[in-house]
């Protein structure tokens, strides 16, 4: 599988991936990382290791569709087929979405449904929520919404801060991405009623997709 990242910042959800891919055996790889601010740490990331990366401001473009359109010729020169966005903050036009449909992934640091949008670990704490965790999900048109495909789960701790919790999901993240990559990539998934069905799950065959801390 030839994947393009989409980012807006500091890339270590990308980091986990490109690492993951390093690895051999693993079946996919990444062909092109676009961002859509030139600034992004993750940029740098991915040239230090070797991979392609571009910056397309969604500044220079009238709507979201041309800048849309834009990133996606990029995608598509760079013969990406699958997509991961990993920390991209822009709003993705319902084209787009349905042109990359059961081929695009994101990574939320909730537990979705709940905490959709931002500043999820400051409403967690608001909340009182004992546990939190991350998702990775096929995107649809709605911010945050579409198949689940894993989600792994962490507790909240007393004392913790946005930025505490924050820090202890994305390590969670940093496993879960990679993993959930790897199944879609296999060929193990499929999507049925809008919910994903993964081969040989519940047989042991398959790692736990539900990853609560000790
Ligand atoms: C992550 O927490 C991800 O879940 C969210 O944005 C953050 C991106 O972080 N969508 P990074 O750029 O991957 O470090």
């Amino acid at each position: 599988m030839k994947v393009g990242v989409l980012i807006s910042g500091r890339g270590s959800n990308l980091k986990s991936l490109i690492e993951a891919c390093a690895a051999p055996g693993f079946p996919a790889r990444i062909v092109v990382v676009v961002s859509n601010r030139a600034d992004a740490t993750g940029l740098e990331v991915a040239r230090e290791a070797g991979i392609p990366a571009v910056a397309i401001s969604h500044t220079d473009f009238p709507t979201r569709e041309a800048f849309d359109a834009a990133m996606d010729a990029a995608l598509q020169k760079a013969g990406a087929d699958f997509i991961c966005s990993a920390g991209f903050m822009r709003i993705l036009s319902d084209g787009f979405v349905d042109k990359w449909r059961d081929r695009q992934l994101n990574i939320h640091p909730s537990l979705l449904p709940a905490f959709k949008g931002l500043k999820v670990h400051e409403r967690v704490l608001e909340a009182g929520c004992r546990i939190s965790g991350c998702t990775v999900h096929f995107v649809r048109a709605a911010m945050d919404e579409g198949p689940i495909v894993a989600q792994a789960a962490v507790p909240v701790l007393p004392g913790d801060t946005p930025e505490t919790l924050a820090a202890r999901v994305l390590e969670a993240e940093h496993k879960l991405y990679p993993l959930a990559l790897r199944l879609i990539a296999e060929g193990r998934t499929k999507i049925v009623d809008e919910r994903v069905v993964i081969e040989g799950e519940g047989t042991g065959s398959v790692p736990p997709l539900f990853a609560p801390r000790a």
